[in-house]
């Protein structure tokens, strides 16, 4: 039997909902529905941190905090978590994140300042080191167009100077401990929502839906509803499924859940293949990386999800799972814009990654902002050079074609080749015949084309400096 509601604590209060719409968001729940409107909505899209909260999860006995937008968030993706909004930070005197931000003038307009302060408080609360890399992570999703940011950054490093009030944490937990969980189904009209724990449950129920979507971390999925205003009948959200939450490192391969979140794929991945983390580490925001998963970018297929040429480039495999289970290379899975060869009530379990730590990998997201920004050009080079000679090499593209694309003909014509300027150079003319670049907002196809020649040049000028970590 299915539960047919979801609980959650709200701040500090164990709350129950039931009948509020499938699609609802996070942030109109909370302005619309809870009358908390010091959460703000900005851009609708995850761009511009307006509108951050903080999820806490219960973690061996602890509370792990995560920020997430809540415009892009659905809300009954909560069930068993807490959702701390802005309310609850000065409900009894000023927490020590606001009391830095009025000390050090850091509140400057009153639309971003909350969702700062909810950024602040994420890092916070997480006892992270105010560092000057923690400080431009943890601020990486929340926008300033006014003053900038030196003031609200002087304020994260004085931040831990001030003293907390007594917390009421140990109840928090008490409350998230008691809360049930058992797969859910809400149902509001004709639409449904799905929460299962564990794949079996999952598997049974998604194969009876059919119009179904699947959902992680809605970074992508949600804007059909935020910005396109339609209505998704069933969703079968995965992101507590702890049959799709892991990553496992085996001997030569890493298996990774295909609903974990980047933000827990990252340090992992960092001992393996640190190139592959650091571009993790430009991938939206702290928000976005929090909520979006790997078997998201992979379920977009859109020809710049910049987790695809990386994957491609290392000969990665994805998991499928449907009535039966099938392992498929993602060398051939994206067919045409954004269409794979997963077929009706399938959908993706694991992504396989073999390790190769012989190899040279390098991952090139060229992007007009350094945070959350999509790429315009990305390029994954993946080579094993002995003895200054290409014996294996895969080079892999994004947002050069309506999907991800290896060049083959660039690469067939470097391998067993000397690796130098001369053969670089003829690979440049090689890579500019093989592509018809898309021409849209983000590059025009001229530009597109001539970063992909100069990435190809980056590559040996990096070799030739040996040891430069660029991404
Ligand atoms: C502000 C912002 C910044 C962004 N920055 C980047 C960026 O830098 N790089 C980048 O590549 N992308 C970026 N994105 C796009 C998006 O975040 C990614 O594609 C993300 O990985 C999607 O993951 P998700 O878990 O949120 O997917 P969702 O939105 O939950 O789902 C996306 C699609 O995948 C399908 N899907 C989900 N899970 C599965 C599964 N297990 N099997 C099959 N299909 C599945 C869903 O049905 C849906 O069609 C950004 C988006 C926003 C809003
Ligand atoms: S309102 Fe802009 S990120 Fe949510
Ligand atoms: S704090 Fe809002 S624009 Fe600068």
């Amino acid at each position: 039997m299915l539960n047919s509601k979801i609980e959650l604590v709200l701040n500090n209060k164990l709350i129950s909902i039931k009948n509020l719409d499938t699609n609802i968001t996070v942030l109109n729940f909370l302005r619309n529905e809870k009358n908390l409107t010091g959460t703000k909505e900005g851009c609708a899209s995850g761009d511009c941190g307006a509108c951050t909260a903080v999820v806490g999860e219960l973690k061996k006995n602890k509370i792990e905090y995560k920020s997430i937008n809540t415009c892009i968030t659905f809300l009954y993706t909560l069930n068993g978590k807490q959702l701390v909004t802005i309310e609850y930070l000065g409900n009894r005197s000023l927490h020590p994140v606001q009391k830095a931000m009025v000390e050090s003038d850091g509140s400057q307009c009153g639309f971003c300042t909350p969702g700062i302060v909810m950024s602040m408080y994420c890092m916070y609360e997480n006892k992270v080191k105010s560092t000057n890399d923690n400080i431009d992570k943890y601020l990486s999703g929340n926008l300033c167009r006014c003053t900038g940011y030196i003031p609200i950054k002087k304020s994260i490093r004085n931040m831990y100077n001030y003293k907390k009030n007594k917390s009421d944490q140990k109840n928090i937990i008490s409350l998230l401990k008691n809360i049930k969980r058992n797969d859910i189904m809400i149902q509001n009209n004709e639409s449904r929502f799905f929460v299962h724990y564990n794949l079996k449950g999952l598997i049974k129920d998604y194969q009876k839906n059919n119009n179904s979507y699947l959902l992680v971390g809605g970074t992508d999925l949600a804007l059909e509803v935020t910005k396109k205003r339609n209505s998704l009948k069933n969703i079968f959200y995965l992101g507590s499924n702890k049959d799709l939450n892991f990553i496992n490192i085996k001997k030569n391969k890493i298996h990774i859940g295909s609903a974990t979140p980047i933000s827990d794929i990252i340090p992992k991945l960092d001992k393996i293949y640190p190139t592959f983390s650091q571009m993790f580490e430009r991938y939206g925001s702290e928000q976005i990386r929090n909520s979006a998963s790997l078997g998201g970018n992979i379920g977009s297929a859109s020809p710049i999800g910049d987790s695809l040429p990386v994957l491609i480039a290392l000969n990665s495999q994805i998991v499928i799972q449907g009535k039966k289970q099938r392992t498929v290379s993602l060398d051939d899975y994206f067919v045409s814009y954004r269409k794979t060869k997963l077929k009706k009530n399938e959908l993706i379990k694991e992504i396989i990654i073999p390790i190769n730590k012989k190899n040279i990998l390098k991952c090139y997201k060229i992007s007009k902002r350094i945070d959350d920004d999509i790429s315009s050009v990305f390029m994954a080079i993946n080579a094993n050079i002995k003895n200054n000679t290409f014996k294996s090499i895969k080079i892999v593209c994004g947002g050069m074609a309506e999907i991800p694309k290896i060049a083959k003909s660039t690469q067939e014509y470097l391998l067993n080749k000397k690796f130098n300027q001369e053969n670089i150079n003829e690979a440049k003319n090689i890579i500019a015949q093989e592509f018809t670049p898309i021409d849209d907002m983000r590059a025009s196809k001229e530009y597109r084309m001539k970063i992909s020649q100069n990435l190809l040049e980056r590559f040996l000028n990096e070799q030739n400096r040996l040891n430069t970590v660029v991404y």
